[in-house]
């Protein structure tokens, strides 16, 4: 509040009446008997209240009790006490300190006199005194004490103020969140001056100043206001708010009301009308990091005196403080505004990072988005269940973050994996599909058979042509028996690879030298391997060549697989292009070289995110977004965890994996199982112990299952699902 300061401001006898002592000021009178004393002076009860004391305790009483007087004057022949002891007991209360006491004595004592100067007291007079003196001389004492008190007062008004403004700054600092960190710049203003009500704009991407927050209730505004003209492209200076975001220079109108001409404060008034409000007077400061354009404006409407609870004017001197705050609240909003720029650019490169994923393969599809889509509903029930094995369980803001981050990336290491194995749709696949150089030996022998037929005719020979027949169709039989174990739909029993190696052991004969028109890879390859020195050579149908064997050390790995504890298998050679060894794979298209490349991409998953610098309180991204392949017994890969050693979050995030794989309606190769095919399968590897219980059911008994199946599965896939049976002895 305004306060009057200055020496100027001492009051006079007809102006003692200051804020800060009592109106009229109240004296207390100690002496044995006030009535017969002569020094007081008789016009004294006409400007003062006054109360009387006959000892040193029933004074102390008075002023401890209730009554506060703005002067002690005190006769030191007290029955009980003396000048000096009493001015030392009046230090033990808080009541009394500072009070001004004038001593009075009989006689001139300068030993009491010097004592009493000593102990605080504020004069002292020697008896008898003419009344007009020691009248003049309570004056004195009462201005001195008043203006005392009016430093005092401001003083402390100021520290309060800087207090609160240090207060402010410090959790302004603190604050991480942007919503919060608004309100609290809203409300601080709105405290530091007492104002009755405040509003924030803040300035869009448009050049707008948008309503953000109003400290009262009241339903916030909708509409914008352009600091430029749309049509002119001019700066918008007739309102107030728009004035202070363009110039960053604070406006303080003392009457809305009578401010026609300066600001355009229609707005205002037309609130007030709908609401019977009246706002008065206005403080207006810029959100304003230091050197940069303003961020948004603050506004405090009509300061209200902390004690009287009247509406009064704003002090000059408060700009400087709030204008303290905005910019404080500005710094700290631009840091944030800054961090929350850099999060959402780490995002974007993280959804960039597994679209690209998805969009290297058709057999990955949508998965590496969906898959933190489940991830998070199935985290939000598990956060909501009351009882049960998730009755406790819940996640801070951080823990959501690195579950939303793990899902995103947990297949991110599938950058590393080769597309040629991802999508190898038959054994002898390596770029293209090597049936076709087969069926060319295939198409060989044929003719060979032939021509060897038709050479003993020509020599006058009469050939057996029931043989050639007979060699045909075995040609053609093998060739389809061949072609049959490349598509890789049926299991390699003892019989199939037998006739495999029957199959390889014939031979054809090789015209050409083939060693020409190769790549320097493939020299490299050979260069330990002597080329045939005789043309024709007799090469075997089908062969395991030493060059198709790519050693480990030509494709060094990037990581350490002792230091990670990873405890999945590593093949000795990173490829094997042999044609029988990858026509004898047991089941499926891929040779154990191959599966390990695809089962690599959780160690690189791992590998990679445990380069990246996470954020406190997101440690653990690289761990759980690497063990979505682990298993609940620990056979999983690529570390063998077990249940105990993952989080519920990795739980959480395996079950969301397998049930996106299995459902997805998005890969060309396989068709889409429904749900209850699905979950029939899930059941069976819950009781096989390799996903977990608890999060199993959870997604069965919350209805997830159907949710995420209703926005991203095919109508034709939700088909009925019992859910008692699933869950039976599970
Ligand atoms: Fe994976
Ligand atoms: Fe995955």
């Amino acid at each position: 509040m305004p306060i009057p300061l200055s020496l100027e401001s001492v009051p006079t006898e007809n102006d003692m009446a200051g804020p800060l002592v009592s109106t009229p000021p109240k004296l207390l009178l100690a002496d044995p008997e006030p009535d017969k004393a002569t020094w007081i002076p008789p016009l004294l009860q006409e400007k003062y209240v006054l109360q009387f004391a006959r000892n040193g305790q029933e004074a102390i009483t008075k002023m401890t009790e209730g009554y506060a007087p703005d002067l002690v004057l005190l006769n030191v022949t007290l029955p009980d006490t003396d000048g000096p002891t009493f001015l030392e007991k009046m230090h033990h209360f808080l009541e009394t300190q500072g009070i001004p006491v004038i001593l009075l004595a009989d006689h001139a004592d300068v030993v009491m006199e010097q004592r009493g100067l000593e102990l605080g007291a504020a004069d002292y007079v020697t008896l008898p005194v003419i009344p007009a003196i020691l009248q003049r001389r309570i004056h004195n004492q009462l201005a001195v004490h008043t203006t005392h008190k009016q430093i005092q007062h401001y003083l402390d008004v100021e520290r309060n103020k800087l207090q609160k403004l240090v207060a402010i700054a410090k959790d302004l600092s603190m604050e991480r969140d942007i919503d919060s960190l608004l309100r609290k710049i809203l409300h601080g203003g709105k405290d530091l001056t007492y104002a009755d009500k405040a509003t924030l704009y803040l300035r869009t991407e448009n050049n707008q100043l948008r309503f953000a927050y109003l400290s009262s209730g009241d339903q916030l505004p909708s509409f914008l206001l352009p600091l430029y003209d749309p049509e002119t492209g001019q700066e918008v200076h007739r309102f107030v708010a728009t004035h202070v975001a363009l110039t960053g220079e604070s406006v303080l109108l003392e009457d809305l009301y009578n401010n026609a001409g300066t600001f355009d404060v229609s707005g205002t008034l037309s609130y007030d009308r709908a609401t019977g409000y009246r706002s008065q007077a206005m403080l207006t400061v810029a959100l304003k990091p230091r050197e940069g354009v303003p961020l948004g404006v603050l506004q405090l409407i009509n300061p209200v005196h902390p004690e009287t609870k009247t509406i009064v004017p704003f002090d000059p001197e408060w700009i400087g403080f709030v204008e303290a705050l905005a910019t404080q609240g500005a710094i700290a909003l631009d840091n944030l505004n800054l961090m929350q720029a850099q999060e959402n650019l780490f995002n974007a490169i993280i959804r960039v990072m597994a679209s690209a994923i998805d969009a290297k393969s058709p057999y990955t599809g949508g998965h590496c988005e969906r898959v933190p889509m489940l991830g998070n509903m199935l985290a939000e029930a598990a956060c909501n269940a009351d009882s049960g094995p998730f009755a406790h369980f819940s996640m801070s803001k951080d823990d959501w973050k690195e579950f939303h981050l793990a899902g995103w990336m947990h297949d991110c290491g599938k950058v590393t994996t080769p597309e040629v194995v991802v999508d190898k749709a038959t054994k002898l696949e390596c770029v293209s599909n090597r049936i076709h150089e087969i069926r060319m030996r295939f198409e060989v022998l044929w003719r060979d058979a032939q021509i060897d037929h038709l050479q003993h005719r020509l020599a006058g020979h009469n050939p057996d042509a029931a043989q050639l027949q007979a060699t045909l169709a075995t040609l053609r039989d093998d060739f389809a028996f061949i072609a049959r174990c490349n598509v890789g739909d049926d299991l390699m029993t003892s019989p199939h690879l037998a006739r495999i190696q029957e199959i390889a052991s014939r031979t054809w004969q090789r015209y050409f030298d083939d060693r020409l028109g190769l790549s320097n890879m493939e020299e490299l390859r050979l260069a330990d391997t002597p080329p045939s020195s005789v043309l024709p050579a007799r090469e075997p149908l089908l062969m395991d060549r030493p060059e198709h064997k790519q050693p480990r050390q030509n494709t060094r790995l990037s990581y350490d697989p002792v230091a990670l504890g990873i405890t999945l298998k590593i093949p000795e050679y990173s490829y094997n292009f042999g044609e029988i060894y990858n026509l004898c794979i047991p089941r499926g298209t891929l040779n154990a070289e191959e599966r390990f490349k695809i089962n690599e991409h959780v160690i690189h998953t791992l590998v990679m995110l445990r380069q990246l610098p996470f954020p406190k309180g997101m440690t653990r991204v690289p761990e759980l977004a690497s063990s979505h392949h682990e298993t609940m017994k620990g056979t999983g890969y690529p570390c063998g965890l077990n249940r105990d050693q993952m989080s519920i979050q990795a739980r959480i995030l395996a079950i969301a994996d397998i049930f996106e794989a299995l459902t997805a309606v998005d890969r060309p190769y396989k068709k889409a199982k429904t749900l209850s095919e699905s979950l029939k399968i899930m059941r069976f590897m819950c009781k096989d112990q390799h996903i977990d219980r608890d999060v199993f059911a959870l997604f069965l008994t919350s209805g997830i299952y159907r949710q995420y199946a209703e926005t991203h599965l095919k109508a034709e896939q939700w088909d009925d699902v019992n859910i008692e049976e699933l869950l039976l002895n599970l």
